[in-house]
C-alpha cells in the first residue's frame, strides 16, 4: 500500500475531494499507521505528539466505514461515538467530522453541558451517524432515555488518558457498559502513561498499539525555556514579554480560574487585548473568548487547563506557563498548543521557588533539563538556586539550578525520542492499577464541570 498520499488508503472520492479542499496532501505518520487499521475494523491505541493530526487519523477511516455500511440511523441511536473532555474540544472534533464528511450523506451532532438540552434532544431524536460528546451531558441524555448506545458500532476516546483518569473514569465506565460488546474502539492521546494502558484493556479488544512519539518528547519545533522569577514579578515579566512584536498570539496558562480572571483584567488595564477562558464562565462567554482568539481579535488568551488539551488554534506563536502545572503530562499538552501541523513555536515557563518541584517532575518525564533564560533581566538566581534547607530545597529535597553559560546552552540533557513501535502488535495489557498509583491532587480544571 502506498501511503505517501491519501489515495493509497483507498479512500473514497467524496473524502478525497474534502481533503483536497482542506489542502491535506500528505498523511502524517499517525495517519499512515492508523487509517489502514481502522478501515480494517481493528481496535487501536494511538499515541502521537500534539498537533500531529490524530483527529483525522480516526475521523477519515470512520467516515469511510460509516459511509460503506450506511444504514439510516435508528431513532435516538448513534452509529459512532467520540468522547472528549471539554466542550470546546467536542465542538472542534465535530467540526472536523463535518468538514471531512461534507460530501457524504452522514449526520454529525455534538452534545455537551452548559447549554440547553432541547436542541440536542431534537437532534438525537432521528438518530445520528456521528455523535461527539462530553461525558456528563451524554450520561444525562442517556438517563433521560433521549439516547441509546445499544447499536453504536464505533467508540473513540480522544485525550484517552484524561478520559481514563480519576475525574472521568466512573462516567466512562458507565458509557462503555451501555455500548454493545461487539464494537470497534479507539483511544488517542499525545500522552499515554503506562497505567492507562492497563485501564484501556477493559475497553479495547486486542488493540494495535501505535506510538509515534513517546512521552519523552524532544520536539525541536517547540523552543522551550524556563524563566526563574519571583512570584511578585511575574506580571511585570509577562507584560514585558507580550510587548515584543514577535508575540502575536499567546496562550497564557494559570493554575486557577481566579488567577486567569485577574491576570486577564490586569492585561486589559495595560491595554493588552486579552480575555480569559475557564470553567466558571458561561458557555457563551467561553465560546466568545475562544472565537476572538481564533479570529485574532485578542492577542492573549489567559486560560486554565480547560484549554490545555486538543484545542487547535492556528498560529499560536507563544505558550506561556505563568504557573507550572503539577502534572508533567499537562505541561506536554499545554506547550503542544503551539507548533502544530509542522509549524514552530515557543514555550516559556515562569518558575518561582515554590514551583521547583513541578519543574523537576516535568524534566524527569521529558528526560531532559529545560534551558534556562539566564540573561533575562527578570532572572532571579535566588528562585533558581534555593539551597537545601530553604523552602523549596528543603521541602522538595533538591539542590538549586547552577549557573549556565547562557540561554539555550543551559544543562540541556540529551532527551531522546523513543522509536515507534511497529504497528499491528497486539499486547495483553496488565490489570488496572489501584487508584493509589495516581499522582496526587490534580489542578486540571476539566475534571468534572468541563466535561458536563
Ligand atoms: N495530513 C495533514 N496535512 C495537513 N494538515 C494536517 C494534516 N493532518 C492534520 N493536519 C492539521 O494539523 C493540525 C493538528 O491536528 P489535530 O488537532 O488533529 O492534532 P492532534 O494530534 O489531535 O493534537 P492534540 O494532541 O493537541 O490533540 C490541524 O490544524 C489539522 O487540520
Ligand atoms: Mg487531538
Amino acid at each position: 500500500m502506498n501511503t505517501e498520499d491519501f489515495k493509497g488508503f483507498g479512500l473514497i472520492e467524496p473524502i478525497m475531494r474534502a481533503l483536497e479542499e482542506e489542502k491535506f496532501s500528505t498523511p502524517t505518520p499517525i495517519q499512515k499507521e492508523t487509517i489502514p487499521l481502522i478501515l480494517a475494523g481493528k481496535d487501536v491505541m494511538g499515541c502521537a505528539q500534539t498537533g500531529s493530526g490524530k483527529t483525522a487519523a480516526y475521523a477519515l477511516p470512520m467516515l469511510q466505514s460509516l459511509h460503506k455500511t450506511q444504514t439510516s440511523p435508528v431513532r435516538r441511536s448513534v452509529r459512532a461515538l467520540v468522547v472528549a473532555p471539554t466542550r470546546e474540544l467536542a465542538d472542534q472534533i465535530a467540526g472536523c467530522f463535518t468538514s471531512f464528511g461534507r460530501h457524504l450523506n452522514l449526520s454529525v451532532a455534538v452534545v455537551y453541558g452548559g447549554v440547553g438540552k432541547g436542541d440536542q434532544i431534537d437532534r438525537l431524536h432521528q438518530g445520528v451517524d456521528v455523535l461527539v460528546a462530553t461525558p456528563g451531558r451524554l450520561l444525562d441524555l442517556m438517563e433521560q432515555g433521549r439516547l441509546v448506545l445499544a447499536r453504536t458500532q464505533i467508540l473513540v476516546l480522544d485525550e484517552a488518558d484524561r478520559m481514563l483518569d480519576m475525574g472521568f473514569i466512573p462516567d466512562i465506565k458507565r458509557i462503555v457498559m451501555a455500548l454493545p460488546s461487539r464494537r470497534q474502539s479507539m483511544l488517542f492521546s499525545a500522552t499515554i502513561p503506562p497505567m492507562i494502558v492497563g485501564l484501556a484493556a477493559n475497553i479495547l479488544d486486542r488493540p494495535h498499539h501505535i506510538e509515534i512519539a513517546s512521552i519523552h518528547r524532544n520536539d525541536p519545533q517547540i523552543e522551550q525555556k524556563v524563566l526563574f522569577v519571583r512570584q511578585n514579578k511575574k506580571n511585570e515579566l509577562l507584560l514585558q514579554l507580550l510587548a515584543d512584536r514577535a508575540v502575536s498570539r499567546a496562550l497564557v496558562f494559570t493554575r486557577t480560574k481566579h488567577r486567569a480572571n485577574s491576570l486577564a483584567r490586569e492585561l486589559s488595564k495595560k491595554r493588552v487585548k486579552s480575555d480569559a477562558l475557564h470553567g466558571d464562565k458561561s458557555q457563551s462567554e467561553r465560546l466568545k473568548a475562544l472565537a476572538s482568539f481564533h479570529a485574532g481579535h485578542i492577542q492573549v488568551l489567559v486560560a486554565t487547563d480547560l484549554a490545555s488539551r486538543g484545542l487547535d488554534v492556528d498560529d499560536i506563536d507563544h505558550v506561556i506557563n505563568y504557573e507550572l502545572p503539577n502534572e508533567p503530562e499537562v505541561y506536554i499538552h499545554r506547550i503542544g498548543r503551539t507548533a502544530r501541523a509542522g509549524k514552530r513555536g515557543i514555550a516559556l515557563s515562569f518558575c518561582d521557588r515554590s514551583e521547583m518541584v513541578y519543574l523537576r517532575q516535568i524534566e524527569k518525564t521529558l528526560n531532559k533539563k529545560l534551558p534556562v533564560w539566564e540573561d533575562h533581566p527578570f532572572h532571579s538566581p535566588e528562585e533558581a538556586g534555593a539551597p537545601r534547607g530553604t523552602e523549596s530545597g528543603g521541602r522538595h529535597g533538591s539542590g538549586g539550578y547552577q549557573k549556565s553559560r547562557g540561554p539555550g546552552s543551559a544543562r540541556q540533557g540529551g532527551g531522546k525520542r523513543r522509536s515507534r513501535k511497529p504497528g499491528g502488535g497486539s499486547r495483553k495489557a496488565p490489570g488496572a492499577p489501584s487508584r493509589s498509583q495516581g499522582r496526587g491532587p490534580r489542578t486540571q480544571e476539566t475534571s468534572r464541570s468541563g466535561g458536563r
